[in-house]
């Protein structure tokens, strides 16, 4: 299959890679970079458990072309923590107790950044909306949103 080679900054290191020119960014970062921390539910753009900021907008990883990326910085869950010092959402997730397994945990922090960076944390309702791509099978929803609420607000 034809493959292209693609430069674009992960998490702030300057990455270049050769793909498969179908490979997704979700396959891109999980299989040629080794960081597993965005996951991978559905693969078609439903769950939202690979949930990233690519040019500081959020995307599903899992529908993006790699190859669509030449010169894009993509942030992932990763990339969000200084040092030891976690991000206050993920913090706050902590102190929410706003997960369970822990499956779609890194989709709903990476959308939950948009979601604060976006100004979009007036209401519960309107966090609720924001982040009504992240699916949680265990049901963790009131706990997210306090959670989006708590560091947004
Ligand atoms: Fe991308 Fe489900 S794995 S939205």
């Amino acid at each position: 299959a034809p493959t292209s080679r693609v430069s674009l900054t992960v998490n702030g290191t300057l990455r270049t890679v050769t793909v498969d020119n179908r490979t997704s960014l979700l396959d891109l970062l999980r299989e040629h970079l080794g960081l597993t921390g965005s996951k991978k539910g559905c693969d078609a753009g439903a769950c939202g458990a690979c949930t990233v900021l690519v040019d500081g907008q959020r995307h599903n990883a899992c529908l993006t072309l790699a190859v669509r990326l030449e010169g894009a910085e993509v942030t992932t869950i990763e990339g969000l923590a200084d040092g030891d010092r976690l991000h206050p959402l993920q913090q706050a997730f902590i102190d929410e107790d706003a997960f369970q397994c822990g499956y779609c945990t890194p989709g709903q922090i990476m959308s939950g950044v948009a979601c604060i960076q976006e100004g979009h944390t007036g209401s519960p309702e309107e966090i609720r909306e924001w982040m009504s791509g992240n699916i949680c099978r265990c049901g963790c929803y009131v706990k997210i949103v306090r959670a989006v609420e708590k560091t947004g607000g």
